[in-house]
C-alpha cells in the first residue's frame, strides 16, 4: 500500500482554505450589503433617541431578523459580542501554507520556469516572500498618505501598482507562480487589514465604550476604508484562486495583462453591486455590460493565433508519439521516472499511444495553445515540436 501523504495533506489544507475563505468573504459581503441597506430610524423616535443610526429587517431560513446599527456604541456593551476575525486568520494561514508547500517546497516544479528566468530556488523564494511583505508595506504606506482621501485616485493608483507587480513577477516566475503571488499579495493585504487595522480599531471602540468615553471616530473611519478595499479585492482574489485551472490565462504570453483586465472586470462587477446596495442600481447598471464586453474582449485578444499555416505536410502520429514520450512521459506515466512524482500529476498519463490519443485535446491546451506544459519546460520542448503537435491535431489527430 502506498499513500501519497503530501497529496492528502494538500487536499485537506485546500479544503480548509476554501471553507474559511467562503466564511470570510461571505461575512464580508453580508456586512457590506447590510451597511449599505440600513435605513435611518424614525426621527426622534425611541430608536433614534437610543443612538440607532440605521435599521433593517430581513427574512431568512424561516425567521424574521431585525438588525440595528448604532451611531457610536450602545449605552452598554452586551455580554456576548460577536467578532468576525478567525475566518480571515484561517484563510490566510491555510493559503500561505498551501503556497509554501506547493510553490516553495516544489519551487523547481511550480515557481520557476527556466525559459522565463533562470533563477535559483533561494532567489525565487526570496522574491516571492519579498513581494508579499513588500506589497503590504507599500499598500499600508499609501493608506497613511493623503491619497486615502480620494477614493477614486486611490483605486487607480492601487490598480496600476498591482499591474506593475504582475508584470514584474511574470518576468521572474512561471505564469502560475506570478498569478498566485499577486493573489497572495492581495490576500495578505486583506488579512493584515483585519489583523492590524480593523480588529484593533474595533477593540479601541469597545474599550472606549466600556469606559463610557466617546470613541475616537478615526478608528471607525479607518476600519471602514480598509473593509471597503477588502471588498474590492474579493473578486480578483477569487479569480486568481481558480485561474489555476485555466492555462489560457496564466499561460498566455501577456498573462500579466490578462490578469489586470480580468481583475478590472471583477472590480466593475463589485462596484455595480455596491451601487445597487445603495439604491443606485439604475445608474450602475451600465457597468455590467461593460464588464461583460471587457471579459470577452480579453478572451478574444488572448486567443491563440490561428493554426500554424506554414506547412500542410502531413504529420505522422509516430512523430508526435515520439515527441510526447520524450517531453512528457518522464512525469506523465503510471510510474514517473521523475523523482518528484510518485504518481502521474493530475492522473494524466502520456506514455502509450492510446493515452496520447485520448488526451489530445488537453495536450493542445497545455503544450500548443500555451506553453504551460512541460511544467517549467523541464524537458525543454522546442517551439518546432509544439508546432508539429499542433499541426497533427489540426489534421484530425489520428493514429496513422
Ligand atoms: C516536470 C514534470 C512534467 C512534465 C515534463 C510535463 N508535465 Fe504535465 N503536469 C505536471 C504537473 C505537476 C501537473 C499538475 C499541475 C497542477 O497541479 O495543476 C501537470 C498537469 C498536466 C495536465 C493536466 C492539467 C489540468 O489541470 O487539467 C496535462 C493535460 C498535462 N500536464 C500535459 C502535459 C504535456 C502534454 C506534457 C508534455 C508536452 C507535460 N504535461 C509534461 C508535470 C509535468
Amino acid at each position: 500500500m502506498e499513500i501519497d501523504l503530501m497529496e492528502w495533506a494538500q487536499l485537506a489544507i485546500r479544503w480548509i482554505h476554501m471553507i474559511t475563505g467562503i466564511a470570510w468573504i461571505g461575512a464580508s459581503f453580508y456586512f457590506v450589503w447590510l451597511d449599505m441597506n440600513l435605513t435611518p430610524p424614525v426621527k426622534d423616535g425611541y430608536k433614534d433617541k437610543a443612538g440607532v443610526s440605521g435599521e433593517l429587517w430581513a427574512v431568512h431560513g424561516g425567521g424574521f431578523y431585525e438588525v440595528q446599527k448604532y451611531r457610536l456604541a450602545p449605552p452598554e456593551i452586551p455580554p456576548t459580542l460577536h467578532w468576525f476575525k478567525y475566518e480571515a486568520y484561517f484563510t490566510w494561514f491555510s493559503g500561505i501554507t498551501l503556497l509554501t508547500i506547493l510553490y516553495y517546497f516544489s519551487a523547481d516544479i511550480y515557481l520557476i520556469d527556466r525559459s522565463i528566468a533562470n533563477i535559483s530556488t533561494d532567489a525565487a523564494i526570496l522574491i516571492g516572500v519579498g513581494s508579499i511583505v513588500g506589497g503590504w508595506i507599500i499598500y499600508d504606506l499609501l493608506c497613511k498618505s493623503p491619497l486615502i482621501n480620494n477614493q477614486a485616485v486611490f483605486g487607480v493608483v492601487l490598480f496600476i501598482l498591482f499591474t506593475l507587480a504582475a508584470f514584474g513577477l511574470s518576468h521572474v516566475f512561471s505564469g502560475r507562480g506570478a498569478y498566485i503571488h499577486v493573489g497572495a499579495i492581495m490576500g495578505t493585504i486583506m488579512f493584515a487589514n483585519v489583523l492590524m487595522v480593523i480588529i484593533p480599531g474595533q477593540m479601541a471602540l469597545v474599550s472606549a465604550a466600556k469606559k463610557g468615553e466617546a470613541p475616537d471616530p478615526v478608528y471607525g473611519l479607518r476600519a471602514k476604508q480598509r473593509s471597503l478595499h477588502n471588498n474590492y479585492f474579493t473578486l480578483p482574489v477569487l479569480f486568481i484562486m481558480i485561474s489555476n485551472h485555466y492555462p489560457m490565462t496564466y499561460g498566455n504570453h501577456y498573462g500579466w495583462l490578462l490578469l489586470a483586465g480580468i481583475s478590472l472586470v471583477g472590480v466593475l462587477v463589485r462596484h455595480f453591486f455596491n451601487m445597487k446596495n445603495q439604491g443606485q442600481a439604475k445608474q450602475g447598471f451600465i457597468l455590467l455590460p461593460i464588464a461583460f464586453i471587457l471579459f470577452f474582449a480579453i478572451a478574444y485578444a488572448a486567443a491563440p493565433k490561428s493554426e500554424d499555416q506554414s506547412s500542410t505536410e502531413k504529420v505522422p502520429f509516430t512523430t508526435v508519439e515520439k515527441i510526447i514520450q520524450e517531453r512528457c512521459s518522464s512525469c506523465h506515466a503510471a510510474k514517473p521516472a521523475n523523482a518528484d512524482f510518485e504518481t502521474p500529476p493530475k492522473g494524466v498519463k502520456l506514455a502509450t499511444a492510446a493515452q496520447i490519443l485520448r488526451e489530445k485535446t488537453r495536450i493542445k491546451q497545455q503544450a500548443v495553445n500555451t506553453k504551460t506544459m512541460p511544467l517549467g519546460n523541464a524537458t525543454q520542448m522546442t517551439d518546432e515540436e509544439r508546432k508539429l503537435v499542433g499541426r497533427w491535431i489540426a489534421q484530425g489527430g489520428l493514429a496513422n
